[in-house]
């Protein structure tokens, strides 16, 4: 499976990904990172690892046109959105329908939409005294974090946690589940029950 990797940030996920992929465990090829962020820690990753970098400013007019451009190059089969920042365009969503995944770091519907990203989210978890939080990966429509949900992993929260240490324990299983997704899908493994999508067992 051809994927394309959509990353704003660190790039901690990619690696998650890239590492499965170097090692056997997923049958697929990164044919390329894109980036709205000249400035993203990731890019250097990719760049060392000889993955194709296309830096794609969200805010240009004609910026769909740029990607649709790049993922048709690569023939891609399936976009992971591993801490990207920036809403996927209409015409992309259609064209790569049920074909683009997001991984977000709280239990969705919980916890998402605009504005929730990064600490943001840890902080408002531990704000509001949920004793569980966890990581999601789901399709993306054209809205932030609203696609059906594909699987999810929870962590406890105990009276010693911060938002910080539970973004370091959410952020640790955020790279255990998003490959394993990843797999599932390069694998034909996730089904459609019920219009809603499952993979097999975790
Ligand atoms: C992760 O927490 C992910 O859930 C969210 O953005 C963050 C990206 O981290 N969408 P990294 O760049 O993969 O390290």
């Amino acid at each position: 499976m051809n994927i394309a990797v959509f990353a704003s940030g660190r790039g901690s996920n990619f690696q998650a990904i890239y590492a499965h992929i170097k090692s056997g465990k997923i049958n697929a090829n990164v044919r390329c990172l894109i980036s709205n962020n000249p400035s993203a820690p990731v890019i250097g990753f990719a760049k060392n690892n000889r993955i194709q970098t296309y830096i794609i400013d969200a805010k240009d007019d004609g910026h769909s046109k740029q990607l649709l451009e790049v993922l048709d190059k690569h023939n891609t089969q399936l976009i992971v959105l591993a801490g990207y920042m920036k809403l996927i365009q209409k015409n992309i969503v259609k064209k790569f329908h049920n074909k683009i995944i997001n991984i977000h770091p709280s239990l969705l519907p919980s916890f998402g939409g605009k504005g929730c990203y990064g600490m943001n989210v840890h902080e408002k978890v531990f704000k509001s005294g949920v004793k569980y939080t966890g990581a999601t990966v789901h399709y993306v429509n054209q809205n932030y974090d609203e696609g059906q949900i594909i699987a999810q992993e929870h962590i406890s929260i105990s009276p010693e946690d911060s938002a910080e240490n539970i973004a370091t324990k959410v952020l640790k299983i955020e790279h255990k589940l998003l490959p394993e997704v990843v797999k599932k899908i390069c694998e034909n493994q996730l089904y459609w029950i019920n219009n809603k999508p499952w993979i097999s067992k975790l």
